[in-house]
């Protein structure tokens, strides 16, 4: 009889459940449904959080089905959660309906409201030093406020305590436990911009500045925790809930980058890049984001964290909208077929520019066009472009203090593609090792789970299940490098214009 691992992994673009045999972490089982996106008006971005919660028992229901049909006698012994982290959901208390569709973390409605709170210079102080990020529409606090101050009746409603607020794993939780468990953790509350990471609580002042009722507000919690089990009547009832963690932090914990200085970046719908820090909280000169990596026992780890915007909607985009793309896979051969961009860089800033740049209006752009540029060229730019702006990430982390690096551990999509891990380690000057699972954020998730239910003692313990699969050593020259960067970064300077 073969011991189960469950994990939700609700991202940005699809709502997923994994089963993992809890001692080598091989998928068992896995089923996955796509999200519909909606985009009502220019730099918006929603989601339906019932759909997101209809599709999570789905997913569950069926994932537990192929377990049943195995041979192996599968059990779970109790599932984590994983998500997109700052997409905010206000729900109703009573009911666990959604009051309003969710705002999605790359939604920049709320810039100019960011604007105009950083004239506050004590405000932008204060929200750096409590919560280690930058004042943007990215994060989940401005995103609430812009919901109660567009309805006066849910902000009635919020007062009285009918309304609550939390990120998708806190949704997802609720709806789960019936609305017994209205809690979050460590990692997603440090994306809200409401939390004080330096004691992992919310920051009352914060709460003040943006008008939030804390009544609203969920439990903070430990990674790894009891967070309730799954109600009556739903697929996996009474299976415990023993994990919870944002998908980048998760994705950490499941590349191992348990000990400080280790550096993972995940290519999913953006591109993620983490560097452990330990249990010293550093904050960025240079842009980058202090945050959770996680917390167990009430005790902190800390990371930086490079986040950029476009990294796997680059590829979405020449598939779906120019049609130039057949398939993402495609494009490893494609790429691969071509010695260079001949000139041509693409900057994908669709929804702004995360950091270093943090620059909402933004948006994307092709330079260097020739009447010889073909499809292949924009697609190789576009691939690259994913690629200079992890580098731009890396240099950000040098100059707060990390010294060069000397791996990264990538995963997520584009991970896959041998071109890009190569490309990669050329232009970072840097071995890039892939791990023999791609899933690292449901693995981050299914190990909390594990540590939760006392499988393993520490989140460092269970993280050894991680082994490497393929590494990429650099091989080429500085004045190659020097001259694509030179390209990339006069590209970027046109499209901060
Ligand atoms: O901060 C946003 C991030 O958590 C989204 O991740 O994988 O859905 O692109 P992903």
């Amino acid at each position: 009889m073969g011991e189960i691992l469950l994990a939700i992994d609700q991202g940005t673009t699809s709502t997923r459940v994994l089963a993992f045999d809890a001692e080598q972490l091989t998928v068992k089982a896995v089923h996955q449904i796509p999200l519909k996106q909606y985009y009502p008006s220019n730099g918006w971005v929603e989601h339906d959080a019932e759909e997101i919660w209809q599709a999570t028992v789905t997913c569950l229901k069926t994932v537990l089905e192929q377990l049943s049909e195995t041979t192996d006698s599968d059990t779970p012994t109790s599932i984590g959660i994983t998500n997109q982290r700052e997409t905010t959901v206000l729900w109703d208390r009573k009911t666990g309906h959604p009051v309003h569709k969710a705002i999605v973390w790359q939604d920049r409605r709320t810039a100019s409201h960011c604007e105009e709170l950083s004239k506050d210079t004590r405000l932008l102080k204060a929200v750096k030093e409590q919560t280690g990020l930058l004042l943007d529409p990215y994060f989940s606090a401005t995103k609430i406020a812009w919901i109660l101050d567009t309805h006066p009746d849910l902000r009635q409603q919020a007062q009285n305590g009918d309304i609550l607020f939390g990120n998708i794993e806190s949704y997802i939780l609720y709806r789960l436990t019936h609305g017994g468990s209205h809690k979050t953790d460590a990692t997603n509350a440090s994306r809200t911009m409401l939390c004080d990471i330096r004691q992992g609580t919310w920051s009352e002042d914060l709460l003040n500045v943006f008008d939030i009722p804390k009544t609203m507000m969920p439990e903070i919690c430990d990674n790894t925790h009891n967070f309730g089990s799954i109600s009556s009547g739903l697929p996996g009832a009474g299976l415990p809930i023993y994990g919870m963690v944002g998908d980048q932090q998760a994705a950490a914990i499941g590349q191992a980058c348990t000990q400080k200085g280790s550096i993972k970046s995940t290519y999913g719908t953006g591109c993620f890049l983490l560097e452990n820090t330990g249990q010293q909280l550093v904050y960025s000169q240079n842009r980058l984001l202090t945050t959770i990596a996680y917390q167990t026992v009430g005790i902190r780890s800390y990371a930086l964290e490079g986040s950029i915007f476009n990294a796997g909607t680059v590829i979405q985009w020449l598939r779906d909208d120019l049609g130039i793309l057949k398939s993402a896979s495609e494009s490893e051969t494609i790429v691969s077929e071509l010695g260079s961009t001949d000139g041509v860089y693409f900057v994908p800033a669709f929804t702004g520019m995360g950091a270093p740049h943090w620059d909402a209006d933004a948006r994307g752009m092709i330079t260097g066009l020739t009447r010889d540029s073909k499809a292949s060229h924009i697609i190789r730019a576009g691939l690259e472009s994913v690629v200079y702006q992890t580098n731009d990430l890396i240099s950000a982390l040098i100059k707060d203090g990390a010294s060069k690096p000397g791996i990264i551990r990538i995963d997520g999509g584009m991970a896959a593609n041998d071109w890009f891990a190569q490309f990669l380690a050329n232009i970072c000057d840097v071995r890039v090792e892939v791990p023999r699972s791609l899933e690292a954020t449901a693995i981050g998730a299914a190990l909390c789970a594990g540590v939760g239910e006392g499988r393993w003692p520490t989140l460092a313990d269970a993280a050894k299940t991680a082994t490497m699969e393929k590494s990429f050593k650099p091989v080429m020259t500085n004045d190659e490098r020097q001259n694509l960067l030179s390209g990339w970064h006069k590209a970027v300077a046109r499209c901060l214009l």
